[in-house]
């Protein structure tokens, strides 16, 4: 099995560029399968969930054919319905092809997704939205059965401003007859992003970003190219990154404007960046004030980068609370953090972050995709070398991690 193995305490320099959106790329790949024609997507980052996808697609009929950062999709011709359980149980993400499967087949069946390592994480919104785009929702020996005699536009409102739920009812609606209106939809970078595609294609889709996104339905979607936006939550990794174990770093291909929530707070702490060009150059030396963290729904602090957070606050100087709202179970790293000397205590849904001097190294395991960047910046700043089993979850959304950390000076290594 493969661990990284980190030796902490250098100071990074140089430049690292950040990869195109995981969390962009995989629904706007599930939205090429409302085209029939061919799509040209850039800057789509090589990790193991896009590879994922590319297979759920291509088990659809789709081609796909990635060259460098280039991925170019044909969805010609949509000759299955039904997304295979094994490629669907490896990837929850997997469920977006719900809806562009259902706006341009009239019926999917891909298998219920379950929990995962963070919560039992239910997909009642996205069925609730499909339903009253007017399609019948079956439960049929684990898989879902979805299927519809044509959709119709609707307004729908949603509970929760769920990301994924938005998701697959933009791509249902985007070729529905008529109008939707989603209300209390998700606003993060991703849908913006989603939109934009759409848009690019031929669909009409306007609001995305705020809290109404208003949707014509549109018959045939046409040939295109998009560069996805980069990844503001692998950005915000590497800041941490930076921040906790010192060095000059200029962080590049990022939107600031998708970070603003992360930068107020490691403002706070006391970290100094500043824009430079399309990149945020970082210096520090790694000791910082605790600040409390709330994780909310964009723009408010995502929850995506509370594991970091936490593992780089483990040594600034008071104490820190971290309260966790979207995810039921996101501690996970808790118990490994503290396994390397970090001194917090989890209450219900919150975690008291008591900051400690210095980190110890400890041989860990990652849980989940967070938890792996966490337990590589809590390595990066300890004394001595840490082992990370469990980097499969690391490889599903940070590109290359060990090489761009090595070349900016990090002592990190790939172990088989
Ligand atoms: C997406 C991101 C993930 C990020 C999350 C929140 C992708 C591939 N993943 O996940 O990295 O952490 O947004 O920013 O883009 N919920 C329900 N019912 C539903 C849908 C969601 O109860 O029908 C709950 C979930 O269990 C969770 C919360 O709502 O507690 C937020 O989930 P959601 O916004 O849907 O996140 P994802 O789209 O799964």
């Amino acid at each position: 099995m493969s661990k990284f193995s980190i030796t902490g305490g250098k100071s990074l320099e140089g430049t690292i560029t950040v990869s195109g959106a995981k969390n962009a790329v995989l629904p706007i790949i599930a939205a090429s399968l409302l085209c029939a024609e061919p799509i040209q997507l850039d800057d789509a980052p090589d990790l193991l969930d896009v590879n994922v996808m590319n297979q759920v697609i291509s088990a659809l009929g789709a081609t796909v054919e990635r060259n460098g950062s280039t991925l170019k999709i044909h969805a010609h011709e949509i000759d299955c319905i039904e997304a295979p359980y094994d490629l669907v149980s490896q990837m929850r993400a997997s469920i977006v092809t719900m809806g562009p499967l259902l706006a341009r087949k009239g019926h999917v069946r891909i298998s219920h997704p379950g929990g995962c390592a963070i919560g039992s994480r239910p997909i009642n919104w996205h069925l609730k939205g499909l339903e009253a785009l007017g399609a019948e929702v079956k439960m049929d020996h684990g898989f879902l059965d979805v299927s519809s005699k044509g959709l119709r536009g609707a307004r729908i409102y949603l509970d929760y401003p769920s990301v994924g739920a938005t998701e697959n009812i933009m791509m249902a609606a985007a070729m529905a007859h008529g109008t939707t209106l989603i209300e209390n939809a998700a606003q993060e970078p991703e849908i913006v992003d989603l939109a934009t595609f759409l848009n690019e294609m031929g669909g009409k889709v306007r609001g995305a970003g705020t809290s109404i996104i208003h949707i014509e339905g549109v018959r045939e979607f046409h040939s295109t190219s998009h560069t996805v936006i980069p990844d503001r939550i692998e950005a915000g990794s590497y800041l941490l990154i930076v921040a906790a174990t010192g060095g000059d770093v200029l962080v590049q291909n990022v939107i600031a404007d998708h970070l603003k929530p992360l930068i107020a707070k490691m403002e706070e702490a006391g970290v100094r960046m500043i824009e430079e060009g399309d990149g945020i150059r970082i210096s520090g030396d790694g000791v910082y004030n605790a600040v409390d963290i709330k994780t909310q729904v964009h723009p408010g602090f995502p929850t995506d980068l509370q594991a970091p957070f936490m593992a780089f606050l483990t040594r600034a100087n008071g104490t820190g609370l971290f309260t966790e709202t979207v995810f039921e179970n996101r501690f996970m790293h808790v118990d490994e953090l503290k396994r390397m000397g970090a001194d917090i205590k989890i209450e219900g849904r919150s975690a008291i972050v008591q900051g400690i001097q210095r980190l110890n190294a400890a041989p860990v395991t990652a849980t989940d995709l967070r938890a792996g960047a966490a337990l590589i910046l809590a390595a990066l700043t300890a004394e001595g070398t840490t082992a990370i089993r469990g980097i499969h979850h690391i490889d599903r959304g940070y590109e290359k991690v060990e090489e761009k950390l090595s070349r900016i000076g990090a002592d990190i290594v790939r172990e088989d």
